[in-house]
């Protein structure tokens, strides 16, 4: 589906520049500091991957298994040195008196193989996991797409949803997984070659454990830059998308305008911002290595130190010496992977954070429980009392000021009135699209708001001036998601006047009309609305400006379409044609969210009113 046609400039409100009075969940990413710690984000996300815990089982089996392997190189060396490249009894193997010559090369490959084995299976289960996890994090993120409260597209841009849903959701869960497969590994090998350093030689081994804290200080200040860092990253992804949705749906107008050197300057902005953020992180990414080596290679400098002079007192045998160093050497490249852990964690979760609060902070929408008895149609009969629309804060004026309207079942009344009077404001209340400020709106009698949701849309069929089409067949857009009919497509096309296009096209109804249907003239486009909404074939009908963009002679062919479908159905009918509602039982007149005056054509013709002054203009011309 395309995205939400916006101007493209001015309207909407930069991010990050919102309206006091918003809910919470519209302040997206921007300058909110972490509250929660890490670990307690960590636990939203747990949820996401029960069921997995016989893979991280596996792969932790897998990781102790490839970190027993990697310290048995260590201990190796103990026969091979100490027995000057003669096999000689192991010293910490009791049982094992006299390996043969071979047996050293062999356990070698042997232990590499057996490494290698076991690492796939770390690797495997946690990325098995980890693509679990996200799709089921997708599809919950997908769904609140689908019902959440209709505020969510008003405040955040489609690039921006799409962004969360699809991008930060797969890159933080991978990062996580990236993470846990390092903490994984990592950690076995750290605590297989401690174990092997305190069997070899325990003081050696305590001196290096000194400088854990100092290791473990500076991944925590690290850390919380990522986070901060990252969180900036994905506001300025946002902006970046922005403006290339922008661009994207408004080519037109800006090769018209020739504004292409403005566009280009405003995407060089967020472009830049964004190059200056990932900077910012390679800095401190880049600086955090170096640090922790540095730390690294002063414990080693010490332990070989105090070895030296250990071994020149007679205190350990040249084999385990070796084996030690061997050992603490290798002990610095998990160690320094896991001191890097925390970057991977912190962007991850500052990505899936925003899909997290997406699913929790965001509201979905809430119906009530009425629906009309079998066979579920509503007789159509629509009250509005002392309805108030304003949007934004109360500094606006109202779109619509303590409205009264009854229109009754099977009564097809027209609203009229200039542009910005609100008409398209009411409409969009009845299928709750918006929900009033204030007053009440009842359908049959039941508010709207105690009504089911899905019961109280199936009431409506909806033609508007902005059509969106799926990128699927003409019949499939006519149907819609209920079980295709062909037969009744066929009519609802004939109704739509839309026969003679279908039957030029190479499979007919059956053809692909592409990426949101932009091989279609905007007559065809909405003559397929039409079409559409004469399929459904609801009780109450809304066509707001339905038939704007058709050329007098479609626009007298659908009218007699749209004239049988609004037969004994209860009509809101939006014209910017006068003619094409001089039919309807009453016409209202609205001006700055207020009815002006009421009547038939005939008596607001008399009336000389707003009506009648409209009436006038269109007519002179
Ligand atoms: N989503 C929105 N956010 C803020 N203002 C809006 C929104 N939709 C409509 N308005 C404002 O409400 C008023 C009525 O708009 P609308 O109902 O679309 O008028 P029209 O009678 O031309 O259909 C206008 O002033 C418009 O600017
Ligand atoms: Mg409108």
């Amino acid at each position: 589906m395309s995205a939400p046609r916006t101007p493209l400039c001015g309207a909407r409100l930069p991010r990050g520049s919102r309206k006091v009075g918003e809910p919470h969940f519209l302040e997206s990413a921007e300058g909110r500091i972490p509250a929660a710690g890490l670990l307690s984000k960590l636990r939203l996300l747990l949820p996401y991957f029960a069921g997995t815990r016989w893979a991280f089982a596996l792969g932790g089996l897998g990781a102790a298994l490839a970190a027993v392997c990697e310290t048995g190189v260590a201990w190796l060396l103990v026969p091979l040195v100490d027995g000057g490249m003669k096999a000689i009894p192991i010293k910490f193997i009791a049982d094992l008196p006299h390996p043969p010559l071979w047996a050293i090369p062999v356990a070698l490959v042997v232990l590499f193989a057996l490494r290698g084995a076991a690492g796939f299976v770390v690797d495997y289960t946690l990325a098995w996991a980890a693509n679990a996890a996200t799709l089921r994090l997708r599809s919950q993120l997908f769904s609140r797409l689908l019902d959440g409260h209709p505020q969510l597209f008003v405040t955040r841009s489609a690039s921006s949803l799409m962004n969360t849903v699809v991008y930060e959701v797969l890159g933080g869960v991978n990062q996580l997984v990236g993470a846990a497969q390092t903490l994984l590994k990592d950690s076995f090998s750290v605590i297989a070659f401690l174990g092997t350093m305190l069997l070899l030689n325990w003081k050696l081994t305590l001196v290096i454990a000194a400088l854990g804290p100092a290791v473990g200080y500076t991944m925590r200040v690290f850390g919380r830059r990522m986070h901060r860092i990252t969180k900036e990253s994905q506001v300025a992804v946002d902006r970046l998308g922005y403006v290339v949705e922008e661009n994207v749906m408004a080519w037109r107008t800006v090769r018209l305008h020739g504004v292409q050197d403005v566009q280009r300057a405003r995407f060089e902005v967020s472009s830049k911002a964004l190059r200056r953020l990932l900077m910012k992180s390679t800095v401190a990414g880049a600086t955090v290595t170096p640090v922790t080596q540095l730390l690294t290679a002063t414990a080693l400098a010490a332990a070989i130190g105090m070895a030296l002079w250990q071994s020149s007192t007679g205190g350990t045998t040249m084999g385990a010496f070796v084996a030690f160093i061997t050992a603490a050497v290798a002990l610095a490249t998990p160690l320094r992977r896991l001191s890097d852990v925390s970057a991977p964690i912190s962007r991850g979760v500052a990505s899936v954070e925003r899909a997290l609060d997406l699913i929790h902070n965001a509201p979905a929408e809430t119906g009530g429980s009425y629906a009309p008895g079998a066979p579920g149609r509503a007789r159509g009969e629509v009250a509005l009392r002392g309805v108030t629309m304003r949007f934004g804060d109360a500094a606006n004026p109202a779109a619509l000021a303590d409205l009264n309207l009854d229109v009754h079942a099977g009564e097809t009344v027209a609203l009229v009135g200039p542009s910005g009077a609100g008409k398209s404001t009411l409409v969009n209340l009845l299928p709750r699209f918006l929900d009033p400020s204030a007053g009440s709106i009842t359908l049959d009698g039941v508010e709207l708001k105690q009504w089911n949701l899905h019961a109280l849309r199936e009431q409506f069929a909806l033609v508007s001036q902005e059509v969106v089409l799926f990128n699927d067949t003409v019949a499939a857009n006519v149907c819609f998601g209920t079980p295709a009919d062909p037969a009744r497509t066929r009519a609802a096309l004939v109704a739509a006047n839309l026969t003679d296009f279908v039957d030029t096209l190479p499979q007919g109804a059956d053809t692909l009309i592409g990426h949101n249907g932009t091989q279609l003239s905007g007559g065809q486009r909405q003559r397929l609305a039409i079409a559409r909404a004469i399929y459904k074939d609801a009780p109450i009908l809304i066509l707001d400006e339905a038939t704007s963009a058709l050329d007098s002679e479609s626009e007298r062919l659908v009218q007699q379409a749209l004239e049988a479908l609004m037969k004994g159905r209860t009509c809101l009918v939006i014209a910017h044609r006068l003619s094409t509602i001089a039919r309807a039982h009453r016409i209202i007149a609205l001006e700055a969210g207020r009815i002006v005056e009421q009547g038939s054509h005939a008596e607001l013709l008399a009336h000389g009113g707003l009506y009648a002054r409209l009436h006038t203009l269109q007519f002179r011309s």
